[in-house]
């Protein structure tokens, strides 16, 4: 997905702006460019890696700047299509995030009123708005541009002779980092925090004009508005690779770090309100994109189970567009980015229709944190590869504590039981850890997906949606087409599919759907499917129908979506590995779709 990075200072911007764009890299990108200002307004963009931009970028001093990584939306991605774009007199450079529905009408105007376009993006149209209202004052002409659109944005601009840049923001991320003597501005936190922790995040509809030495923010009605800014704790090591080969499988090892800070603090106030206040629920709709609506999946089984409360669970791209029954469920609302277009639009239907919302999300200021009732951060960390994995599993805790409190609110659970999950869900890292342990083992089981086309992951009860994850985590990284299947509707269709060279990853727990699923893995190994069969230690049931048999450890069957993910995630890494994909960059695929 595209990303913005700004900058005005003492240092050469060109350097700053690559280097923030790099930082950027994962969130997918065809092209690049930055506009500095030096001796004027000089423009350099190209498509292809930003290594090709640097060694092919004249020598330009100037420490002011803005840069843009493009994923291609509107229009192919080429040079002409890159961003930043200029305005006719090649006075205003412009670089733009989201987009502007009226494009073509808006282009037709500019176009009788004479203005050249020199793209196929509906970006260009805001370059030549600035143009139209253009007096001198910079800010005043993107406001106004601004106005006339109907889309979204995170904008940054700026005007030949300026000592500033101009930026705003409608349902797309900014965040300025303040510096001293010098201000930075991105689209994602990530991109900034080597020049510093302190960042300032805009609100929606915010605009602000950032010099060197100044930031100045006006909301949404053009008042001057004060910001505060946070502090970052994360720091820039722990965005980078620390001797992993993958970001993907740094990533899956941090997670009994993010499980335990994740937890932190919450499980000793369960009672206390930890999560949300007392507030009166009497059911629940979970919603979400990809990965996350199989966490939302996991978690319906977790409410249902531990708070007895009625839970449905939907994507975000069809519940925005759904008609809605009339009832308002306490709707909760599951992003890892915080900044995904579909669940947010889905948490603005969701109080239009005038439910109580929440937010589990791992970017703190996200604009999903800001714009629903209640908030839960997951607390994972920075996720740098597309696939989520430490964020999904974090996104698992939210769930616990999200049922151990409903759990006890409607006094479901009992004290006995409370204490039984925290204990088992607190030694959840060591269990993680257990499983981590195992990974060469898993590396040499993987041989038998490796080679395929087609695998089929199948799991009963809370762990369908478990293996509907594994399915999905080996099709994004190792480009294999895997259906995640709850076990039971195999013979309704897809039993057709197996044969001996359709691997089928089965897990197995002893819940009280495990005769059902040995019964199942029966079915396929008498199809000549290889079966890898993931379950307790002790299974021995398991071991004998299946080719290879995981191991995971022993925890109570509602916790058991935590250890075979991590299994599952490794299955699909090493895979991905053995094939030579681009683990942390799978093509098509962005980290955050901010764009419907
Ligand atoms: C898959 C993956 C995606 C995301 C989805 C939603 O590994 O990462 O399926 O889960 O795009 O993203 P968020 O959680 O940021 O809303």
């Amino acid at each position: 997905m595209c990303g913005i990075v700004g900058y005005a200072g003492g240092r050469r911007a060109v350097d700053v702006l690559l280097d923030g764009l790099r930082r950027l890299e994962y969130r997918g990108y065809d092209s690049a460019g930055v506009a500095i200002s030096y001796e004027g307004l000089k423009i350099f963009k190209d498509v292809g890696q930003l290594s090709k931009i640097q060694s092919n970028i004249p020598n330009w001093e100037g420490g002011m700047g803005i840069g843009h990584t493009r994923w291609a939306t509107c229009g192919r991605p080429s040079k002409e299509n890159s961003h930043p774009f200029t305005d006719c007199s090649g006075r205003i450079a412009l670089v733009h995030n989201g987009i502007i529905e009226n494009h073509l009408s808006l282009r037709k105007q500019l176009e009788e009123e004479g203005h050249k376009f020199t793209s196929e993006t509906d970006t260009e149209v805001l370059v030549h708005l600035m143009e139209r209202h253009y007096d001198g004052n910079t800010h005043a002409a993107l406001v106004t541009a601004l106005s006339e659109v109907k889309g979204t944005y995170a904008v940054a601009a700026m005007a030949e002779g300026d000592d500033h840049i101009v930026v705003a923001r409608k349902e797309n991320p900014l965040v300025i980092g303040v510096g001293v003597g010098e201000n930075i501005l991105a689209s994602d936190v990530t991109a900034i925090l080597n020049l510093t922790s302190r960042v300032i995040y805009l609100e929606e509809g915010d605009s602000a004009i950032v010099s060197a030495n100044d930031i100045t923010i006006f909301d949404a009605q053009g008042n001057r508005a004060k910001r505060d800014p946070t502090t970052i704790t994360w720091s820039i090591e722990d965005a980078e690779k620390g001797g992993f080969e993958h970001y993907m499988l740094k990533e899956i090892y941090e997670q009994p770090t993010a499980i335990h800070n994740s937890l932190l603090g919450n499980l000793d106030e369960i009672y206390a309100g930890a999560i949300i206040p007392d507030i009166d629920v009497t059911s629940v709709k979970l919603v979400a994109c990809g990965s996350s609506s199989h966490a939302a999946m996991v978690g319906k089984y977790i409410i249902e189970s531990m708070a007895k409360l009625p839970t449905t669970v939907e994507l975000a791209s069809e519940y925005r567009y759904s008609p809605g029954t009339g009832e308002n469920p306490f709707t909760i609302l599951l992003t890892q980015s915080g900044e995904t277009a579909d669940t947010l639009a889905a948490a603005r239907e969701a109080r239009r229709r005038g439910c109580r919302t929440m937010s589990v999300t791992n970017m703190v200021g996200s604009t999903i944190s800001r714009e629903t009732d209640h908030v839960f951060y997951t607390n994972a960390g920075p996720e740098t590869s597309v696939a989520a994995t430490k964020s999904y599993i974090t996104q698992l805790m939210a769930m616990y504590l999200l049922g151990l409190r409903l759990g006890t609110m409607r006094q479901a659970l009992d004290r006995a039981e409370v204490r039984n999950i925290s204990t088992e869900l607190r030694s959840m890292p060591r269990y993680v850890n257990g499983v981590l342990d195992e990974a060469s083992e898993i590396e040499n089981a993987v041989e038998m997906l490796a080679s395929a086309n087609h695998a089929f992951y199948l799991g009963r009860n809370i762990n369908y949606p478990t293996m509907l994850e594994g399915a999905l985590k080996l099709k994004e990284v190792s480009y294999i087409h895997a259906e995640g299947y709850a076990a039971g509707e195999l013979k309704h269709g897809p039993l057709a599919l197996l044969d001996a060279t359709t691997p089928v990853v089965a897990a197995c727990v002893n819940d009280h759907t495990r005769e059902k699923m040995l019964g199942n893995i029966s079915e396929v190994a008498a199809r000549d499917s290889p079966v890898l069969g993931i379950g307790l230690e002790d299974d021995r049931d398991l071991a004998a129908i299946t080719d290879i048999k995981i191991n995971i450890p022993t925890v109570s069957p509602i916790l058991s979506p935590v250890p075979l993910t991590v299994v599952l995630q490794l299955i699909a890494y090493y895979v991905a590995k053995k094939r030579g994909c681009p683990i942390d960059r799978p093509r098509n695929l962005a980290k955050s779709v901010t764009v419907e």
